[in-house]
């Protein structure tokens, strides 16, 4: 039986919990959280993708307020880390120098330089650290990337991304709204799709940006194109300028030589292969999402079972590393070369 903490009880911590709870042979042991009446607030609702909410049975999991404390006292195998993102680096560090193996949330961390940092307290500590890209497990991404591998529609002609939603507005003290502890919308919403596009395509020759601002000048939404010196046209668009009542999309568009993938999660669900040539299909994809999907890889990458080279934590830092390219990009009003 693995024992599993969570550190940061917000809605990710939650939505990993869930996760962990389908999953055999592991089990959540403790939580970590500094908010001090956080069993009370579990009944708040959070999040912009469903799964987080519903009740929690705290019986026989030990609540701690201090990750060292937990680290120390609750005999981990490996935790969840889903605290803010200025904590990620730090935090790993802590777990991983205990020898308690890490799935860390995404953004890695909020530079490369501290992304450098996790990556060599993981090498020195021999144990797993995973970096919460759940974009790239996500049933239907996972499928879009498999179809464009297998060469089997032809070259890629274009590719759109969007994600796009409100400011997230569920943190007790709107750390998101702080861009030097959450690196503002491009670092946090948008790098879903600019790791989903290294994903597929490598790593871009270079990057143009532009930005909408809010009303205090900072960034909330985001167009990207990804140069890759060839005739391919990619682009993805991230936002937290929705109106509420808008909800969240995320969504892509894929034109290849010899059929269109179309998918959508949010306003219309759909995952839609059409060729020029038969009919429109949707293909078999895996049962979960990318949360249950990316946990289950991190549990076997534990165990030392063989698993499919999804990500590394080198794609994981370079991810951080093109968004960077993209917010000097929109300072700049210049196009950025990536080296
Ligand atoms: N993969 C995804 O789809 C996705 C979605 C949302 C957020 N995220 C990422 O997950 C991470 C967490 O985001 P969230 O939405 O869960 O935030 P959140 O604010 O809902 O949760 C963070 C929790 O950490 C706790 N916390 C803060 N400082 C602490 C400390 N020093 N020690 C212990 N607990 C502390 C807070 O009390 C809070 O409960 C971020 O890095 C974010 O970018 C990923």
């Amino acid at each position: 039986m693995l024992r599993i903490g969570i550190a940061g009880f917000g809605f990710m911590g939650r939505m990993h919990f869930r996760q962990w709870k389908a999953i055999k042979g592991v089990k959540v042991v403790a939580i970590c959280d500094a908010n001090p009446n956080i069993k009370e607030d579990t009944k708040r609702a959070v999040g912009n993708i469903k799964g987080a909410d519903g009740d929690i049975d705290f019986t026989s999991i030990e609540v701690y307020h201090d990750l060292e404390q937990m680290l120390d006292k609750a005999k981990l195998d490996a935790i969840s880390l889903t605290l803010p993102t200025y904590l990620h680096a730090t935090c790993s560090e802590q777990a991983l120098s205990r020898g308690v193996n890490v799935l860390c949330e995404k953004p890695m961390a909020l530079t490369t330089v501290d992304c450098d940092r996790m990556i060599k307290a993981a090498h020195k500590s021999g144990k797993v650290l995973q970096i919460g890209h759940c974009v790239r497990f996500w049933p239907g991404y996972d499928k879009t990337k498999e179809i464009v591998d297998s060469g089997k529609y032809g070259k890629v002609i274009a590719g759109m991304f969007q994600r796009l939603g409100s400011a997230p507005g569920w943190a007790a003290d709107n750390w998101f709204a702080d861009e030097a502890r959450s690196g503002g919308v491009a670092l946090d919403l948008h790098i879903h799709d600019t790791d989903y596009v290294q994903y597929l395509f490598g790593m871009p020759k270079a990057v143009s940006s532009h930005g909408g601002k809010g009303p205090k000048g900072q960034l909330i939404h985001i167009v990207t194109e990804y140069e890759y010196g060839d005739d391919k046209v990619v682009v993805a668009e991230g936002g937290w300028a929705m109106a509420p009542t808008f909800g969240f999309e995320m969504s892509f568009n894929l034109i290849l030589e010899k059929a269109s993938i179309i998918f959508d999660i949010t306003r219309n669900p759909v995952f839609r292969v059409c060729p020029r040539e038969g009919e429109v299909f949707t293909p078999p994809v895996p049962a979960g999402d990318g949360y249950s999907l990316e946990i289950e890889h991190f549990v076997k990458t534990i165990r030392g079972e063989s698993v499919p080279p999804i990500l590394t934590l080198e794609q994981s830092r370079d991810s951080v590393r093109i968004v960077e390219a993209e917010k000097k990009s929109i300072n700049s009003r210049e196009r950025i070369l990536i080296k």
